[in-house]
């Protein structure tokens, strides 16, 4: 079987390394893919969003299946696309059509979608440019901290927290104004929830699912969860505090009316729910939908699936998902991600990167922004390599991670030295 996988982040090498090791994998190709893709498949020069390219690309390499790594396609709308398309009747995708990735397109949407389907998640009001007098009324009466979203995909900037009301006016007339362009023409002003997050991943064809191992990200730059928001600086799973009553509250509450709801609405869904979930008290309410996995968690959950990835995928693309059985590691992984400095703000590039060879097994560095040049890896974004450790338990994970990090040399490369402490016994 050929398979090609579309991205070039640290979820798309380990999404790669994970489907490298299957008997069924024949051929593996990344477009655009980077520096660590390019050791175990062959990188494609296509842009992730060149739906005639990728439409070529499948025809020429006779590529079996198709996985979609980031949520720009799905939005964008190249399932649709490529579905139309008769000559490749055969081709089978993982990844929702746009109707489905809608849930991670609009927040509207999405918001409307759990109102819907009975899923707890924060009361909300949405306000368009027309209504940002109504909007500031509205702010007025909530009791900070304050929420604000822009509807669609913002590259993880879109949310606004303050306990500033002044602050909360200004954001919301920035955005309104259209900080964002179209995606912050409409904004979600949102109750704020209280609680300590997780993500929770679902592999599903639209009827069936299966829950893969959750994870938990630190999304802030600093030590101790200070600072801006990044994609992410580090990851663990298993998660301590979801344990199995946790989780049973989780699928019944959340997984399985999602999953009812996408089946109701008639959306063409085979791909990845990630659910951004927050456990407030002893409950699980939803934060987001995204529509794909998450980067750096796909760095922790790959590594935690025993089984052959690639049947699940292929189940998952034919609609034959409730055929499959999945096992899961008994370990845990931990990733801490190496970024440019300056990352989230701006940054250098084409630093040389080095990185120690070693045969331990417990150690595996994926790559994020690197790009292989010659004979040079040199960096090419903001997070760099995401260093993902294993271990029977959530302290050796960790501690097999952060020696992987000493590998690593690379001028200017920042990383966190506290990621999982606060779930480490
Ligand atoms: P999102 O892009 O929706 O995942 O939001 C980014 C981050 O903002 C989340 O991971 C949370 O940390 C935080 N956040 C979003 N919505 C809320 C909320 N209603 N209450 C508290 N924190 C939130
Ligand atoms: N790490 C969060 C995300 O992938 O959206």
């Amino acid at each position: 079987m050929k398979i090609l996988i579309l991205g070039s982040g640290g979820r798309e090498h380990a999404l790669a390394w994970k489907i490298s090791q299957s008997d069924l994998c024949e051929g593996l190709f990344v477009a655009p893919g980077n520096g660590g893709t390019a050791e175990i498949a062959i990188n494609l020069s296509l842009e992730v969003n060149d739906k005639p390219g990728i439409l070529d690309t499948v025809v020429r390499l006779g590529i079996d299946l198709l996985v979609i790594g980031p949520e720009d396609p799905l939005v964008n709308g190249v399932v649709d696309f490529l579905k139309k398309e008769s000559k490749l009747k055969d081709l089978l995708v993982v990844g929702p059509s746009a109707a489905g990735a809608l849930l991670e397109g609009s927040k509207d949407f999405a918001k409307k979608f759990m109102l819907k389907y009975g899923i707890p998640t924060a009361d909300a009001e949405i306000f368009t440019k027309a209504d940002l007098v109504a909007g500031k009324q509205f702010l007025a009466g909530l009791t900070p901290p304050y929420v604000l979203k822009a509807d669609g995909l913002a590259g993880g900037k879109g949310v606004i927290i303050t306990k500033d009301r002044q602050e909360a006016e200004e954001s919301l007339e920035k955005l309104l104004r259209g900080q964002f362009g179209p995606s912050s023409e409409n904004v979600l002003i949102e109750e704020f929830l209280d609680g300590i997050e997780l993500s929770v991943f679902v592999l599903t064809d639209g009827d069936s699912y299966v829950i893969l191992p959750e994870a938990k990200d630190y999304k802030r730059i600093g030590e101790g969860d200070t600072g801006p928001n990044t994609g992410g600086m580090g990851a663990v799973s298993p998660v301590s505090f979801a344990d199995a009553h946790f989780m049973k509250k989780v699928e019944d509450k959340i997984v399985a009316p999602t999953i009812k709801g996408i089946k109701s609405e008639g959306f063409d869904y085979h791909g990845f729910v990630f659910f951004g979930l927050i456990k407030v008290g002893e409950e699980p309410m939803v934060i987001e939908y995204n529509v794909r996995m998450g980067d750096p968690e796909t760095e922790v959950v790959m590594p935690r699936i025993k089984s052959d990835i690639v049947p699940l995928l292929v189940a998952t693309a034919r609609g034959e998902l409730s055929d499959v059985s999945v096992t899961f590691e008994e370990n845990a992984a931990a990733t801490v991600v190496l970024v440019s400095n300056g990352y989230p703000g701006s940054y250098e590039t084409g630093e040389s990167i080095k990185i120690a060879s070693n045969n331990d097994q417990s150690i595996i560095p994926f790559h994020a922004g690197t790009a292989q040049e010659g004979h040079n890896l040199l960096t090419k974004g903001g997070r760099v390599l995401a260093i993902t450790g294993l271990g029977n338990h959530l302290t050796e994970a960790l501690a097999n991670s952060y020696r992987g990090v000493d590998f690593v040399k690379c001028k200017g490369i920042n990383y966190r030295t506290d990621i999982g402490f606060d779930l480490a016994k």
